[in-house]
């Protein structure tokens, strides 16, 4: 008999944060991004649909399901950028991991932290290939809850250590600059886009905003620049104005949920994309030039969350870094489940003792 099926493990927000401590920032993000690169490398092997969103006129609740055919993950997601005026986060997420072959998770896990992570370690990923190769200076244009992470996992992949940083609210930047102020970077704090973007060779847009932004116009976009495109990711919710997409090499995690989330739903439906997967694997050419403009339009793919959920899985084995969760019922005769309930309402043996 195979001992406490009952038992799934679960890595709760503490554990997370002492999982992402034990390991360090840089290395967590770096190992991740191995992880987050592996899996774009096997896209072929993955079961893939856009992710099923249920739209509020406050935000948007999501569900991020895929599987390699081997195990299966899905993530709870929801983003409502009016939550932080409430104390709340934009972002919060949880998510699972599951066995194909019994269909039993094998963990769960919080994701909020773990997403802020995998976003970063992705557009990270996608820079690797598209950044102009000197690059050294990231303009941050919004630094609220993702801001630092994008930081962090551009200079572990990058090498990125100058940062050009700009909110609307300048209470978000000290925050940010607080944060960063012993990861070993030079970090300018700017009064606008136009200021944040000056030298800027990587260009990271992470508003939150449920409208049609415009966070960068196309005068601010100088030849030769990377874009990561990560705040717009709903429909009417972008940060670029239109002429930008035209005059740059747009790529995309899966098209048929970019055109709906990303910035591209400003473009024609047949408007050409490159998938990242098919550069990361020699299929197309990332950057060809000096001069191209090239643009991840980041909306966030259920494979990301799949290769995080493996890393976290990886990660805490042999670990004190989660708990076990009481979560499946197993009766001691598989179809006795109602059986299980009526032993469950015998009393209590009497201590004696007592
Ligand atoms: N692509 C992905 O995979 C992915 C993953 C996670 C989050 N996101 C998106 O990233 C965005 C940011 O998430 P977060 O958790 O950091 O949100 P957040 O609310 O913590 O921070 C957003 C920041 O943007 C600032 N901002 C808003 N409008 C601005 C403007 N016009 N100019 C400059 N700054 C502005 C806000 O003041 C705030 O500090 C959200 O839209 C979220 O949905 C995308």
């Amino acid at each position: 008999m195979i001992p406490n099926l009952n038992l799934v493990p679960f890595v709760s927000v503490d554990h997370m944060m002492k999982l992402v401590l034990h390991i360090g920032v840089e290395r967590f993000l770096t190992e991740l991004s191995a992880y987050v690169e592996e899996d774009f490398r096997r896209w072929e092997r993955f079961d893939k649909t856009p992710r099923v969103a249920s739209h509020s006129a406050e935000g948007v609740i999501e569900l991020m399901p895929t599987s390699d055919g081997r195990t299966y993950g899905f993530k709870y997601v929801n983003g409502h950028p009016k939550n932080t005026r409430e104390g709340r986060q934009t972002v919060t997420a949880f998510g699972v991991l599951a066995d194909v072959g019994t269909g039993y998770p094998m963990l769960m896990t919080e994701m909020t932290i773990l997403t802020a992570l995998r976003t970063a370690a992705t557009s990270a990923v996608a820079a690797k290939h598209l950044a102009p190769k000197d690059a050294s200076c990231m303009a941050i244009i919004g630094n609220g809850a993702q801001a630092e992470f994008q930081a962090m996992a551009f200079k572990a992949l990058l090498g990125i250590r100058k940062l050009r940083l700009y909110d609307i609210d300048p209470a978000a930047t000290r925050k940010c600059m607080r944060n960063l102020s012993d990861q070993g970077f030079e970090i300018a704090a700017c009064g606008s886009t136009e200021e944040a973007v000056e030298g800027a060779q990587i260009i990271t847009t992470v508003t939150a905003d449920k409208q049609y932004a415009t966070i960068l116009t196309d005068n601010m976009v100088g030849a030769g620049v990377h874009i990561n495109a990560v705040g717009g990711d709903c429909p009417g919710k972008t940060e670029l104005h239109r002429d930008i997409l035209l005059r740059s090499d747009i790529f995309v995690e899966y098209p048929p949920q970019t055109r709906i989330e990303g910035e591209i739903q400003q473009l024609a439906p047949d408007h050409p994309v490159t998938e990242l997967w098919t550069v990361m694997t020699g299929q197309a050419t990332g950057r060809r030039d000096a001069r191209q403009i090239t643009l991840f339009d980041s909306v966030g793919f259920a494979t990301e969350d799949f290769s995080a959920l493996r890393y976290v899985r990886d990660k805490v084995a042999g670990t004190g870094f989660y708990e076990t969760l009481d979560m499946l019922a197993d009766p001691d005769e598989p179809r006795d489940l109602f059986g299980m309930i009526l032993r469950a309402a015998k009393p209590a043996p009497v201590d004696e003792a007592a």
